[in-house]
């Protein structure tokens, strides 16, 4: 008797994890007093930027609190080194940090990033990025996510490659196209449209929100504000899926049609950081554009003369991270039946045990086939619950 009656709740249980069953689920999360140890700290001088910082290592950067867990927000800090007094001299580095995922995340990979406050000020040039493994720049791929310098306005997003990925034309976007050669310097580049994406307004507004999904379909980025954050990110926490059903048109499209991602993309780490002048945000005519030509004596040095001193520029020059999330798409599957118990409990062992089973290909978003499994799931859920209503 006593299985019979659990048989509606045993099917209830099926049914409802095949309902809440969406297109993503978590691979790895980093947030709270953990955030750090999925990272490695790069401790050296920029060699690629050519900023005037030293990143330092895991150890400095702790000692010296330039990337702590807030103990009472939980969130993840980076900070530029604000206290360090520093003579002008010839070579000027002021502590700051840079950060690399010691995994790599492949096609079928979806990453959201949740930020309070990003850094920013004259000479100031913070970055979330990834870089491909397995070979060179830029033959690995490299997604710019968060990207800006200065004063300006508005996050940049770009992709950089080897010859041969192009943005195709219309893709489907609302932020506006700058570049599509994803080869040339600047990569293949596209300014967020959207307000408050970058500066201070970015943190007046009270932070807000990237995902970006390499797909086989192409690579998909899109910033929301924090009063603009959809319900499914918003709700979402480190143990549900994902959907991504009410997230509208993305910022920056970069369909398959013109680039073959896995091609030119290889699995990618996740990059953090903040350099300070360097090849982009210390060009002295970029700079000038957002932050005029400073108060040095020595014109040639305007830019850099932010670093020189007490670091009281820096005092805005920091990350408040609440989380980073990758996620991995799941493969469409036939509905579990009944019968089947399997079926329901492999999306959950997949995000527990961090399974490295192949990634399924083909588009992600609003597949008719989801439509149809979530129909057949409530045909299924009407039929237990008459089922139940019947041993009742
Ligand atoms: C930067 O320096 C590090 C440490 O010496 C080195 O491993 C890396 O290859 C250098 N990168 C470039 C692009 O030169
Ligand atoms: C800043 O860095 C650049 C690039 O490494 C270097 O040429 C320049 O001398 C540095 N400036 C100072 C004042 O350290
Ligand atoms: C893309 O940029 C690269 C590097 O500048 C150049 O060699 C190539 O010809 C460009 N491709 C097109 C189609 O313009
Ligand atoms: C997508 O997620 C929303 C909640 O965020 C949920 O209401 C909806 O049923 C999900 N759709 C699918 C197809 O899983
Ligand atoms: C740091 O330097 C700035 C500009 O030189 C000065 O206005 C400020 O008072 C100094 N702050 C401290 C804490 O010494
Ligand atoms: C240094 O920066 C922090 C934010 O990272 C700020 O709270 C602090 O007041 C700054 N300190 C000085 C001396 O400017």
């Amino acid at each position: 008797m006593k299985t019979i009656t659990n048989l509606p709740l045993l099917l209830l249980t099926i049914l409802g994890c095949e309902l809440s069953r969406a297109s993503y689920i978590v691979f790895r999360d980093y947030s709270g007093q953990s955030f750090f140890s999925g990272w490695d700290f790069y401790g050296f001088i920029d060699n690629t930027t050519w900023g005037n910082v030293t990143f330092v290592d895991q150890n400095t950067a702790t000692s010296q609190r330039l990337a702590y867990v807030d103990p009472t927000t939980g969130h993840a800090i980076l900070r530029v080194d604000n206290t360090t007094n520093i003579p002008p001299a010839t070579l000027v580095n002021r502590p700051t940090v840079k950060i690399t995922t010691k995994e790599a995340f492949d096609v079928g990979s979806l990453i959201i990033i949740d930020v309070n406050h990003l850094p920013y000020g004259c000479s100031v040039w913070p970055a979330f990025w990834t870089l491909g493994i397995n070979g060179q720049w830029p033959d690995v791929g490299e997604i710019d996510i968060i990207e800006g310098i200065n004063n300006l306005p508005f996050n940049q997003i770009a992709l950089h490659s080897t010859n041969g990925c192009f943005q195709a034309a219309n893709p489907g976007q609302s932020g506006r196209t700058i570049t599509t050669n994803c080869t040339l310097p600047e990569g293949c580049l596209v300014q967020e449209t959207k307000p408050n994406s970058f500066g201070a307004a970015f943190a007046q507004a009270g932070g807000g929100v990237w995902a970006t999904q390499i797909d086989v379909s192409g690579i998909y980025i899109w910033f929301w504000s924090r009063p603009d954050v959809p319900r499914s990110v918003a709700q979402a926490t480190a143990d549900s899926s994902l959907n991504l059903t009410d997230w509208g048109a993305p910022t920056a499209s970069y369909p398959a049609s013109a680039c073959t991602i896995s091609k030119f993309f290889q699995p990618q780490k996740l990059v953090l950081d903040t350099t300070l002048c360097g090849t982009w945000a210390g060009v002295p005519s970029i700079y000038a554009q957002t932050c005029g030509q400073g108060q040095s004596a020595k014109p040639r040095l305007f830019q850099v003369s932010n670093v020189f001193g007490n670091g009281s520029n820096y005092g805005n020059a920091w990350w408040d991270i609440s989380y980073v999330r990758v996620y991995r798409v799941v493969a469409d599957q036939p509905p579990a039946l009944p019968s089947s118990t399997g079926g329901s409990t492999g999306a959950t062992g997949l995000s527990s045990t961090g399974d490295n089973g192949t990634l399924p290909t083909g588009p992600v978003q609003a597949r008719p086939s989801s439509a149809m499994r979530e129909s057949l799931s409530w045909t299924l859920l009407v039929f237990s619950m008459m089922v139940s209503m019947w041993l009742m």
